[in-house]
């Protein structure tokens, strides 16, 4: 059994992918090519925003967003402390400070505590869809109105959230803007780095427009300084085949999903990952807590079953974050120390799943 399976996907892809791939070969428009705007096209549709712009990776698409928007330094950015390393990076990269918040039950943003988090300097607030779960974007916004600061920018991290919905409303299209991965393993993966940003604000999206591009739409035009951050045309290609079967993929985690979390149910040691009753979940980690998470992985791993942590140290536990005291952060540090992600995937078989529900239901706690 494998956590992720590409040559599974690749198998389930031709014989489209060779197709499409082979037509960027014989033109050679490798970057920013026909590909990569048909992407951003049909990635805007697919979000529900107007406009997709393709770049690099997912930590330049948060990078660039706040680029956008201005944020450096002495500028406050409310970020979850437990995410990837990416999102408080790509803050730190801009010049402005992360401003680190605990997580709620669902291991995302704690808005109550966001809010309380909020200064003159804060700029934003940066909502990561973690393991695939939806942040209510909706009620974040409501609480930062009440307390009278609707000119704190809401961003989505959705580098593991596609596919996933709250409120009717895909992720990607519930703040300012939305950053994305496309880094092989996620959801929606490129064969290499990829990422985009997703928003409806045309200002926004032309100011990342030329900022990925050395500052310019066309081929000249360097109206300020940009960067080169850009989308390999193969990589497009790749993820305009994938993305036609994203709702097939998503909808098969949530079945895995739902039938992990009817077979374990009464086990009183496993901490099963929160499902949001008026949103979809896109199911990018099964992430439970348990007390021995090491114990639990030796005894998969046993029976064939391969696990991972995501993430075994939470932001304020990493070196460049080492000034916000641990005891701030007690759901984002016991996390770090019980997490334990169990396959999910579109590629397991229904027997594949029925083995990791037998596995971890003999496990002698
Ligand atoms: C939550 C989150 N943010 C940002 C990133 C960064 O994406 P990339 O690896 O494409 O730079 C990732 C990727 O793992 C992620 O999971």
């Amino acid at each position: 059994m494998k956590s992720l399976d590409l040559q599974w996907q690749r198998a389930q892809l031709e014989p489209e992918l060779s197709t499409a791939m082979e037509a960027v070969l014989g033109r050679g428009d490798f970057i920013n090519g026909l590909e990569t705007r048909q992407f951003e096209s049909a990635f805007a549709g697919y979000t529900g925003t107007k406009s997709c712009i393709a770049c690099g990776n997912g930590t330049d698409s948060l990078e660039l967003i706040l680029e956008a928007l201005g944020i450096g330094n002495g500028d406050e950015v409310i970020v979850p402390a437990m995410t990837f390393a990416a999102t408080s990076e790509a803050v730190l990269r801009v010049g402005a400070i992360p401003v680190l918040v605990d997580v709620d039950r669902a291991v995302v943003l704690d808005l109550q505590a966001a809010v309380l988090a909020l200064t003159p300097r804060t700029r934003a607030v940066i909502a990561v869809h973690l393991y695939g779960y939806p942040v209510d974007v909706e009620l974040l916004r409501q609480l930062l109105e009440a307390a009278g600061r609707s000119d704190v920018v809401i961003i989505e991290d959705a580098a593991q959230g596609h596919g996933a919905s709250r409120r009717g409303r895909m992720v990607g299209s519930l703040g300012l803007a939305a950053s994305f991965s496309f880094y092989p393993g996620k959801n929606l993966g490129a064969f290499g780095d990829a990422g985009a940003v997703t928003t409806s604000d045309e200002v926004m999206s032309e100011k990342i427009r030329r900022l990925a591009n050395h500052g310019r739409l066309g081929k000249f035009d360097h109206e300020i300084a940009g960067r080169n951050s850009r989308m390999d045309t193969l990589q497009a290609a790749v993820l305009l085949v994938k993305l036609a079967r994203l709702d097939a993929w998503v909808a098969r985690r949530r079945e895995i999903a739902a039938s992990y979390r009817a077979a374990w149910s009464g086990y009183g040691w496993l901490e099963l990952p929160e499902v949001p009753l008026d949103g979809l979940h896109a199911w990018h980690q099964f992430a439970v807590l348990v007390p021995d998470r090491d114990a639990l992985a030796a005894h998969l791993h046993d029976a064939g079953i391969p696990t991972g942590v995501h993430y075994p140290q939470s932001l304020p536990q990493l070196p460049f974050h080492s000034s916000w005291p641990l005891a701030d952060f007690p759901r984002a540090v016991s996390v770090a120390a019980h997490e334990l992600s169990l396959p999910i995937g579109e590629h397991l078989s229904d027997d594949e799943v029925s083995r990791v529900i037998d596995a971890v239901g003999s496990f002698q706690v």
